[in-house]
């Protein structure tokens, strides 16, 4: 069969640019044959899957910056596993449905999203893109998207609160120091964050080795940006302008107890999300102390190789939390297909991370626009596949465990 193909082709005077690519990678699964694009991609729109946009994010970006958004902790492993665990679930889909009306949209807080998908935090998004969290934030308003604001962004977060025309959450690293943390509450609830995401899954430094490889291949000058090649988030963020942070010397508190999470509960004034959870218990203690909501997320694997992917934490999560507070997902989400297995398994909304930021490495706004688009897209196509044309009626025995 493939020397019939190959005598045929061979004998075309004017090989096309597609086929020869095809050719020669015929020793590639036929997935990965056709990955390599024939001619350049000149538009967002052009790209077709959402992982397709991390090689070109890789060209468009310095080795350091690249490598900042691709590091796990360790060998990588929990951020290649936080996809890959994908796979072990199969969706059983139903025929015989109306699928004349399909509805992804989903309501969170009393707020109705377009979909069950929100931009999770992403910090100094000024090294990926010149507009930086204002591009993201322009995307997330045209796609009526819900934007979570890194507590280290490049951008101010009034500038950004007003790009993106909507209620945003503010991802909150509270530091050490309690007057610089509710300073930072403060300023994010005046700019109009309907919700503080505190971020409980980083506790201190963490063994970045693939950022640590890529910094030692990028032969920039760090200090022409960064002064006096400094990288600490509370020096020169946006976040931090005008507070005193002469006492900060991390960004979460040595000892962030259930009793911290209360004292914050205090002075929060809109819903309050805990961002790392990972366990039924700590799922359960959050919900005691008040928590509005959670995310089950290991960082997207950038603090901790735990070898457990967020999609495998889920069930004991949902079952600890029992529906009485929506419970979010982060951690590989690739495809469509992936949102809409964590909604079976009962999360209420899905966060990205590292897709939007090549989107917005590679094309800017237009760039993180289109990964939107194809998660929905994607989404949608799963939707009328499975026979469940709106969210609520995608349930657990939609999934199986693949074989
Ligand atoms: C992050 N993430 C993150 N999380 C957070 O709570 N505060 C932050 O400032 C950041 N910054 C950040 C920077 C970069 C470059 C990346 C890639 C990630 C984690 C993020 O919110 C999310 O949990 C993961 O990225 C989700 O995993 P995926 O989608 O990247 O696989």
């Amino acid at each position: 069969m493939r020397n019939t193909r190959r005598s045929f082709l061979g004998g075309m005077a004017a090989l096309p640019a597609f086929w020869a690519t095809a050719l020669a990678d015929e020793n590639l699964p036929p997935s990965q044959r056709y990955r390599r694009t024939p001619a350049p991609i000149t538009s967002a729109n052009q790209v077709v899957n959402v992982m397709d946009f991390e090689p070109l994010a890789r060209a468009a970006l310095p080795p350091a910056h690249f490598g900042y958004i691709a590091t796990g902790a360790d060998d990588d492993q929990t951020v290649r596993l936080n996809h890959d665990a994908y796979a072990h679930f199969g969706i059983r889909a139903h025929r015989f449905a109306d699928l004349t009306k399909l509805d992804l949209s989903r309501t969170v807080f009393g707020q109705r999203w377009s979909s069950p998908l929100y931009l999770s935090a992403v910090s100094a998004q000024g090294a990926f893109h010149p507009e930086a969290e204002i591009a993201t934030a322009r995307a997330a308003n045209s796609r009526k998207t819900q934007l979570m604001l890194s507590t280290g962004a490049t951008a101010a977060v009034e500038d950004v609160a007003q790009a993106c025309g909507a209620p945003h959450w503010q991802q909150l690293y509270p530091t050490d120091d309690w007057a610089v943390t509710a300073a930072i509450v403060k300023r994010a609830e005046r700019a109009g964050a309907s919700a503080i995401a505190l971020t409980v899954d980083s506790q201190g430094a963490r063994n970045n080795e693939t950022l640590e490889r890529a910094v030692r291949e990028d032969n920039r000058q760090c200090t022409d940006c960064h002064i006096n090649n400094n990288h600490a988030m509370w020096k020169g963020r946006a976040m931090f302008a005008g507070l005193d942070v002469s006492r900060v010397r991390s960004l979460t508190p040595p000892a962030q107890t259930l009793e911290y999470i209360d004292r914050l509960r205090a002075i929060v004034k809109g819903k309050l999300i805990l961002k790392g959870i990972v366990t039924g218990e700590d799922a359960a203690a959050a919900l005691a102390h008040g928590a509005d909501g959670i995310v089950v997320s290991n960082h997207g694997g950038r603090n901790e190789e735990t070898l457990r992917a967020t999609v495998d934490c889920l069930p004991e999560v949902v079952a600890a939390v029992r529906g009485r507070i929506p419970v979010f997902i982060d951690g590989g989400i690739r495809r469509g297909t992936d949102i809409f297995k964590a909604l079976a398994m009962g999360a209420t909304a899905v966060g990205i991370g590292r897709p939007q930021v090549w989107g917005l490495a590679a094309f800017g706004q237009s760039g993180v626009e289109a990964v939107i688009d194809i998660y929905h897209r994607e989404l949608a196509t799963m939707m009328r596949q499975a026979g469940t044309p709106s969210l609520e009626r995608i349930v657990s025995t939609d999934i199986v465990k693949a074989s």
